[in-house]
């Protein structure tokens, strides 16, 4: 069965760096390097490798405040979709934001995202910016 882990090595990096570009980024011609972001370092990162070694899903944490902790980079290989391991990841990462008392889980949704997160309990709060001139994104919180 799939478990979630967090990367140790710069070969797990670079599995989750690659399955980022190809859902987030590839998609609308982004440039390499576009999957990542200074917060890298400082961020908790959840990984499902398959039987084959390669990362199917992922997602990241990053802490905004000694209240607020935000979920980035939420990505599912394509043909893994609809299948939990996207909530898995989720779950994991809202475990560490609770370990480290944070009162407060906030993202920014993409449209087609938006009932993912509502199933697992975040509330819009606010219509916010358009990615990449084409990708309508939505403030969401959820109180832990
Ligand atoms: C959004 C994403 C991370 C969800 O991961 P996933 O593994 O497909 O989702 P799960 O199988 O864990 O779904 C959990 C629940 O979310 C909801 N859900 C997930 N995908 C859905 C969809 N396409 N339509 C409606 N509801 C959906 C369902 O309630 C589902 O529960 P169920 O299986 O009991 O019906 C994944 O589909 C993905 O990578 N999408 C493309 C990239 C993206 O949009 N990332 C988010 C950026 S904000």
């Amino acid at each position: 069965m799939f478990r979630v882990t967090e990367p140790v090595s710069p070969e797990d990096f670079q599995k989750i760096f690659d399955l980022r570009y190809h859902v987030l980024r590839a998609p609308w011609n982004q440039p390499r390097g576009s999957e990542r972001d200074e917060a890298e370092h400082t961020s908790v990162h959840a990984m499902i490798i398959d039987a084959d070694g390669r990362c199917i899903a992922t997602g990241r944490l990053q802490y905004n405040s000694s209240e607020e902790a935000q979920i980035r980079f939420m990505a599912v290989s394509n043909e893994f979709r609809g299948q939990g391991l996207g909530r898995m990841i989720l779950e994991f990462l809202e475990g560490k934001a609770k370990a480290n008392t944070s009162a407060t889980i906030v993202l920014q949704a993409r449209e087609n995202a938006l009932r993912f997160y509502k199933d697992a309990g975040y509330n819009i709060e606010e219509k916010t910016f358009l990615l990449f001139d084409a990708i309508q994104h939505y403030r969401m919180r959820k109180t832990l």
